[in-house]
């Protein structure tokens, strides 16, 4: 459709030239200034194997480098406390952070004896769903595990090279019905959208879910960076945006009737469970190597490379390589976006955080979507239409692209850096 490609064509523009900072510096983290409840997101980068569509932060699993990495997390998040901060949630994301265990359940407890924490949110992969890991995960306060999935298809596990690290779509299935129950969330993350996925995959894929009754589904659509481009054609094969929105559609009609839409791909079973973080939590740390924090109206980046990270924590100094200050109109285009993501904003509420003339500066976004029928307004609450829903999924993907984008930029300059020295 010509208006999706539209929308994907600007958010790709825009997305980049918000993304362009000098990624050579050092730069550090002010004081704490404000009481805006923050999240803590901590990012493990460490897998057993890589997979080929995968554009996120991460190298193949060294325990000599996983050790001190953890331990230089530990020390990372105390520097956060060292300048006033504290943290309401503890997102846990990766890379796979159960790959060790016991360096994840000393980094947690030490979070939760740090910072009021009320929420801990950690990405696992099928093969560690074993009752050993469970009770860790429980006995140190895990509510929400998100296990990825990606689909349940034997010949698309195959091709995208999880078949033989995570199990058949059976086995997969037998872990998350064994797990249902004994965390306050279940999410199992999907993908929709693979260059050989079919629809009639996607039909099997969602009996299965629905059939499983996991708390909540996250349906990604793939989303393809520059840098993985190549390796995903060659392995999975060329993928089409295109046929993203039959694959949406199918997906929000087939999970209506036992889920609830939290974020625009987003489905939980029930009230109070714990989803999207960016959505309700407006600023965020970011430690760890490749972490991106958002505090202040600033973006700051860590360094990508791993032994820099563990160095620069070892010499007591904050691991950041990038800073970006966002002007009014680019934070007040972010809280639009996630807000909305998350299905509803508030004008009011935006007023008061900008200034009345805030619904100003998103006049044109605010009048384009509702011009194409993405967006409706209800007294002082916009909300998004089913369309709207879809737009949002573009806007994210190419959003999220984009981050992926900067982080390989990121990656180039670290390899560069550490080539020459
Ligand atoms: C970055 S992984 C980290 C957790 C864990 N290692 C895993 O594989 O689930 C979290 C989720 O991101 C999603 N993801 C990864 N690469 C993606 C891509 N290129 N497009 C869309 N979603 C992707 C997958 O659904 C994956 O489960
Ligand atoms: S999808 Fe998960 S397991 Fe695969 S490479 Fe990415 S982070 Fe690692």
């Amino acid at each position: 459709m010509l208006i999706e490609k539209f929308i994907a064509h600007i958010a790709r523009k825009k997305n980049a030239a918000y993304l362009q900072f000098s990624p050579r510096v050092s730069h550090t983290i002010p004081r704490k200034r404000s009481d805006t409840p923050l999240l803590l997101y901590v990012h493990v980068p460490f897998c057993e194997e890589l997979c080929p569509y995968c554009s996120f932060n991460r190298v193949v699993f060294d325990e000599a480098l996983a050790r001190p990495y953890f331990e230089a997390l530990r020390k990372e998040v105390l520097m956060y406390k060292d300048l006033g901060y504290d943290f309401g949630a503890l997102y846990v994301g990766g890379g796979t952070p159960t790959i060790l265990i016991d360096e994840l359940a000393n980094t947690v407890e030490l979070i939760k004896k740090t910072y009021r924490i009320m929420e801990v949110s950690v990405e696992t992969n099928p093969n560690h769903l074993t009752d050993a890991n469970i009770g860790i995960l429980k006995e140190i306060g895990v509510n929400r595990l998100s296990v990825g999935v990606q689909t349940f298809d034997d010949g698309l596990l195959k091709t995208i090279g999880r078949y033989h690290k995570y199990g058949s779509g059976e086995e997969i299935a037998e872990r998350l019905r064994s797990t249902q129950g004994k965390f306050n969330t279940l999410n199992a993350d999907m993908i929709f959208n693979f260059p050989t996925q079919t629809m009639a995959i996607l039909e099997e894929d969602l009996s299965r879910l629905t059939g499983l009754k996991v708390d909540q589904i996250t349906y990604y659509p793939l989303m393809v960076s520059d840098y993985t481009k190549g390796v995903m054609s060659e392995k999975v094969g060329a993928v089409k945006y295109g046929r993203g929105r039959e694959f949406y559609m199918r997906i929000t009609d087939r999970l209506a009737s036992l889920y609830d839409p939290t974020t625009a791909w987003c489905f939980s079973r029930a009230d109070g469970m714990i989803d999207e973080y960016v959505v309700n939590y407006e600023e965020y740390a970011g430690l760890g190597s490749g972490s991106i924090g958002y505090i202040g109206g600033n973006v700051y980046a860590n360094t990508f490379d791993i032994v820099d990270y563990v160095r620069r924590i070892g010499r007591g100094e904050f691991p950041v390589v990038a800073k970006r200050e966002c002007s009014i109109k680019e934070r007040l285009l972010y809280d639009f976006l996630m807000k909305l993501f998350g299905l509803h904003l508030d004008l009011t509420e935006l007023g008061r955080k900008y200034g009345e003339e805030a619904d100003e500066y998103l006049r044109w976004e605010i009048a384009f979507f509702k011009a194409v029928g993405g967006l409706e307004q209800r007294e002082h609450i916009l909300s998004l239409t089913k369309k709207g829903q879809y737009y949002w999924v573009i806007m994210m993907r190419e959003f999220f692209i984009g981050v992926n984008n900067f982080r390989d930029y990121c990656r180039e300059i670290a390899q560069l850096s550490s080539h020459s020295h």
